[in-house]
């Protein structure tokens, strides 16, 4: 049984499918932790399931890196066998993502390498794409660079906006998500060998 640390920065709403899906008994993950970098409104779903919370608060530390210090004994006290951010909105240090890679998994509102960064839905919008899509990488010292282990295309509709498009890409993310997570658990998807784009 694989066990997971989630991070989150917001609603959470891949963290609850991922809840969901891990309280089928034949799911072969547990989610043992969740943590936040602000008091993020998703820690509600590890409540609703009995999962432990923590929030090390990013703007509490004076650094990137006297947080990720704080982060990285929170994970050690959990030790799980993969962290998955689902939404967390910050850039791990490079000695946090050392200590875990390739134990760490993102996921991202766009078809990377295309529309990476904070802003992935907000960008493909802004560049006119006829298409964006959802992705799932490990975890590297860049910025949404790691090696792919998911990804699937989604269309931009006319009339399109933030919201709308995010919430269309959301649902597809929950789907490569619950389904990478399962096939690491089941040894079927080496971390160190994702395809680069
Ligand atoms: C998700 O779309 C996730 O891919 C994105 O934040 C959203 C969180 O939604 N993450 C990034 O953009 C990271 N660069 P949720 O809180 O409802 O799960």
């Amino acid at each position: 049984m694989l066990s997971v640390a989630v991070l989150i920065s917001g609603t959470g709403s891949n963290l609850r499918a991922l809840l969901e899906a891990a309280d089928d008994p034949a799911y072969p993950a547990r989610i043992v932790a969740v943590g936040a970098d602000r008091d993020a409104s998703g820690l509600a779903h590890a409540e609703a399931f009995g999962v432990p919370s923590f929030v090390v608060g990013y703007r509490d530390h004076p650094t990137r890196e006297a947080w990720g210090e704080e982060l990285g004994r929170r994970l050690d006290a959990v030790q799980p066998d993969l962290i998955v951010l689902s939404g967390l909105m910050r850039l791990l240090p490079p000695a946090l993502v050392a200590r875990w890679a390739p134990r760490i998994v993102n996921t991202h509102p766009a078809y990377l390498p295309e529309f990476p960064g904070a802003h992935g839905v907000r960008d493909a919008l802004a560049a006119g794409a006829a298409q964006t899509g959802a992705s799932v990488i490990v975890v590297d010292d860049g910025v949404d660079t790691g090696p792919i282990l998911a990804q699937e295309r989604v269309p931009v509709l006319p009339g399109d906006t933030e919201d709308t498009l995010h919430e269309r890409i959301k649902p597809v993310e929950r789907r490569l998500l619950i389904d990478v997570v399962r096939r690491i658990a089941a040894d079927e998807l080496p971390l160190a060998g994702g395809a680069h784009p």
